[in-house]
Order: C-alpha cells, then structure tokens, then sequence
C-alpha cells in the first residue's frame, strides 16, 4: 500500500485498542476495492476524548469507530446525531462530512446482519430472547424490535434494568415486550419458549470464562439457536453448553464484521462483502 498525499485517513478510538480487529477488517476492504484510504488504532485516554473528538475535524480524518468505554461519552462533542444513534444512547461510528461530525450506532443491525446474511435466520415471527439489559443488550433490541419479529423477552440478574430497557423499546415499537428476572424459576419455561436466545452480558468473555449469563441451561432443546455476541474464546461456556443440549449456535464474530460492513458504508458509501471484513477476525 502506498500512502501519499492523497490518503484518507480512519481509525478507531478506544481504551484499550491494542486488541482491536477493525483496523485489519477496514484495511483488507481498502485493499479489496483499491481504496487510498488508511486506518489506524488511535489509544484515547477519558480525559482527552473532547480533544479528540475536536482532532477528527482539526486533521480531516474522514472518520472514526469508537469502542469500549467511550460510545456514549463522545455524543456531547459530536455536531449531529442519526436518530437511531440517539434513542440507544451510544455511538460507535463518526463520519467526518466537510467538517460536520455525525454520530451512529451500528452495533445492533451488525448482529442483525449477522443472524440473517450469515446464519441465513429469517427473522419474522420469531421469538427471541436476550440475555442482558446493558448498551450492548439496548443496541441489539432496538434493531430486533425494528424487524418483524414476534416478540421480544429481556432477561437480566438484575430484574429493574431489565423492565427499564423494556419501557424504553416500548416508546418506539409496537413489538411485544417481555421483562424477566431469576427471582423463581419461572424463566426456565420462557426461555424454552424462545426461537432464538442471544447473550449479550459479559458472563463468559476472559477473565470470566468459566461464567454463564443465566444460573442454569437446562432449557435448551435441539431446534434453539443461541447465540453470542462474544468472539473471544470462539466458543464461550453458554455456547458450548446450549450445543451439547442440540441448540445450533453462533458466536460474536459476524456482529464485529456486520458493524464494520455497516461502517464502512457510511464511511465510505461503497459497499463490501461481508466475508472480506469476517475473514480478518482472529
Ligand atoms: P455492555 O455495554 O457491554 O452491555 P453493561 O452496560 O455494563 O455492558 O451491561 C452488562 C450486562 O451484563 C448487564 O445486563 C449485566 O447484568 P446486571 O444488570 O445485573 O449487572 C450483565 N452481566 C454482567 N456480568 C454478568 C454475569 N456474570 N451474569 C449475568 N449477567 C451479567
């Protein structure tokens, strides 16, 4: 790859970055469609993110991914917001257009993508639940709850958190919402009801590999498909777990490579196959 004058330059900010897939993801899509374009991982430390939000205007960055903890700490410095963006509360993408800094969120269609393209589900009429009622579980619902699904049950440890994000999605969908805790064991039988069941809590990624994000799996059944937002391990416990039971499964990956096709569009306006962008997660 050449750089010269001419090159666009992207990146991704975060802390930490040093783990991140999107620079090997953006760059093979650059190469691909013979883009002069770069990206970058970009190390932000909290009390600098005014300052480089401001550098992506001051520099002419084109654009920038943002990544853990900063996807709602950067909305305050951006000029717009895109409406989806703004009911989630989080952004994880920032075009740069001739100076005007406008915020998205493409986390949840990532998944979305995801679950249809790649795992071939067609998402109508499904029942799905969603283990989780933090950023990650309110990006992946408010995408769910735009489809046409059945319904839509939240589970959470936390039972308040979980009638929250349900009032919340309930402001901009008609969908049918379900809010469930642990206290009894009644979500035992809700969660067998469920088409699909995707996790979205942290139970299972390092250092908590040997955690599941609900106290107890003994309702999957052969016809589930369980899925994970995870991608590292490959396979967490809830997913080994639900395919030893017969449940198909699906880990993380493709949301990482979904969010980044999506990014990409809005970055760019070219579009890229879904496989150049999968193809560089490790
Ligand atoms: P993120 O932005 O990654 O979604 P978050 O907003 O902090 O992170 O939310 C984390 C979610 O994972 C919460 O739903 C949390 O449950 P609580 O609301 O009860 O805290 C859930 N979570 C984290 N660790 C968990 C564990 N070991 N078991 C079950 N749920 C867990």
């Amino acid at each position: 790859m050449e750089i010269n004058g001419k090159t666009g330059v992207f990146g991704v900010i975060g802390n930490p970055v040093d783990h991140t897939c999107s620079p090997a993801m953006h760059n093979a899509a650059y190469k691909h469609l013979k883009l002069n374009y770069i990206y970058i991982p970009m190390f932000v430390e909290k009390t600098f993110i005014p300052d480089a939000v401001k550098a992506v205007r001051a520099l002419n960055i084109k654009g920038i991914n943002v990544t853990i903890p900063y996807k709602e700490y950067v909305i305050p410095y951006l000029d717009k917001l895109d409406p989806v963006a703004k009911k989630i509360g989080a952004v994880n993408t920032i075009v740069n257009k001739n100076g005007c800094l406008e915020g998205y969120n493409t986390d949840g269609n990532g998944l979305v993508i995801s679950l249809e393209s790649e795992a071939g589900i067609d998402l109508t009429s499904k029942s799905i639940g969603l283990l989780g009622a933090g950023g990650s579980a309110k990006s992946i619902a408010f995408s769910l709850t735009q489809k046409n699904i059945k319904k839509l049950v939240i589970y959470n440890r936390t039972f308040s958190k979980a009638r929250k994000l349900k009032e919340d999605l309930e402001q901009n969908s008609s969908i049918e919402i379900q809010a469930c805790g642990y206290e009894n064991n009644d979500y035992l039988k809700e969660l067998q009801d469920n088409d699909i069941v995707i996790n979205t809590t942290s139970a299972g990624m390092k250092p908590d590999e040997d955690q599941l994000p609900v106290p107890d799996m003994s309702w999957v059944k052969p016809g589930h498909f369980c899925c994970d937002i995870i991608y590292k391990p490959s396979k967490t416990l809830f997913l080994k777990k639900a395919e030893l039971s017969g449940a198909e499964i699906l880990n993380g990956s493709g949301m990482l490579a979904g969010q980044g096709v999506l990014a990409f569009e809005l970055f760019t306006g070219y579009k890229i196959p879904f496989h150049i962008m999968k193809n560089e997660i490790n």
